[in-house]
């Protein structure tokens, strides 16, 4: 389905994945999920992520609603990095350090598409060459990343990549959820729950220190479900909220549960479940209010969160993590499942 197109004139298409249970959809402009309907405990269907109505909405800059992010998701210190001995210039777009792929990550570009439907359900596979130099990573880099609308109203992302350079890679997805619905004001009152019992502390400008910590004790503790809102307010400084990677459990290779949400009212449920190493929560603490959305929805701070599925953030610089760097002849994968269902019915 016709999108519009970019202005330099390369035409935009919208894919649209449906099975009754839940409708997910699609753009080439930045591999976008648009939209996703999903039932609540009614049955009643409803869009539960953030987005504009028409493609000016997106190329208008918006903080990476839906998008494919990359080639290195998160944050690199100041912008650089040495790999096998060669040293390496990025811009530095989110001062002092660079962010989601630069200037143009591959949220901003227009990938190829072609219906990729089978046995499981309607699908879509989006590809992507970014050339060697492209926003200063090195090698040509061939991404893929397969949108799947399987049975029981759940999304599965898979990415490939395969390079000729050496290079580091981190993809992942960035909606912006609101079970409630988009409208809805903050999802303060959305309950969650995170397995994981580490996360990695960062620094003033959001680097990680490279220490891995336990959660316990801390406002980060979700290994039993709160809401986002009950100790949201003990996270100091600008703008505040929740913006922290967790670590991952699991052998990688399987995707294993690392998310689950609830929203009391629609009684909406996503759980995401991935191979990777990490997730970054985050609370949308940057929205201002400035950005209106479909609908003409005005987006304010913490009016949704993102679960962002991808290994540590500036990684590059740190030795312990998990690695990102993908070498030529290995294939880079990554599965992320997001379930969405409904609770039960309460009395009233
Ligand atoms: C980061 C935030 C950043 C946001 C941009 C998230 O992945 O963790 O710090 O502001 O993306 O929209």
């Amino acid at each position: 389905m016709d999108f519009g197109k970019t202005p330099d004139g390369t035409p935009v298409d919208m894919y649209v994945l449906s099975n009754g249970r839940i409708t997910v959809k699609v753009i080439t402009y930045g591999a976008i999920i648009t939209e996703i309907d999903v039932p609540d405990r009614h049955g009643k269907l409803g869009d539960v992520v953030l987005g504009f109505d028409n493609l000016a909405g997106y190329l208008g800059g918006h903080p990476y609603f839906g998008a494919a992010t990359g080639r290195v998701a998160n944050r690199i210190a100041r912008g650089e990095f040495t790999l096998d001995g060669k040293d390496y210039k990025l811009a530095v777009n989110n001062p002092p350090n660079s962010l989601h792929g630069g200037l143009k990550g591959f949220d901003k570009v227009v990938w190829k598409a072609h219906d990729a439907s089978g046995p499981i359900g309607p699908a879509v596979r989006l590809t992507y060459l970014s050339p060697d130099g492209e926003e200063g990573y090195p090698g040509n880099l061939a991404v893929g990343v397969t949108y799947t609308v399987m049975p029981d109203a759940e999304l599965k992302i898979d990415y490939t990549a395969t390079t000729d350079k050496a290079t580091p890679v981190n993809l992942t997805n960035h909606s912006y959820f609101n079970l409630a619905g988009p409208a809805s004001g903050t999802i303060l009152d959305h309950e969650v729950m995170l397995p994981s019992d580490q996360y990695t502390p960062v620094d003033e400008t959001m680097i990680p220190t490279g220490e891995i910590r336990p959660v316990r004790g801390t406002p980060l503790d979700f290994t039993k479900p709160a809401t986002f809102g009950a100790r949201i307010d003990e996270i100091k400084g600008q703008p505040g909220g929740y913006d922290h990677n967790y670590v991952v459990g699991g052998d990688h290779k399987r995707p294993i549960l690392a998310a689950r949400v609830r929203e009391p009212a629609s009684g909406r449920v996503v759980e995401m479940f991935t191979t990777e190493p990490g997730v970054q929560l985050y609370t949308a603490n940057f929205l201002d209010g400035t950005l209106k959305g479909r609908g003409g929805v005005v987006y304010k701070k913490q009016q949704a969160f993102c679960l962002e599925a991808q290994h540590f953030p500036d990684a590059v610089h740190h030795a312990n993590f998990p690695s990102i760097i993908l070498r030529p002849g290995a294939t880079y994968t990554q599965t992320t499942i997001y379930r969405f269902s409904a609770d039960q019915a309460t009395s009233r």
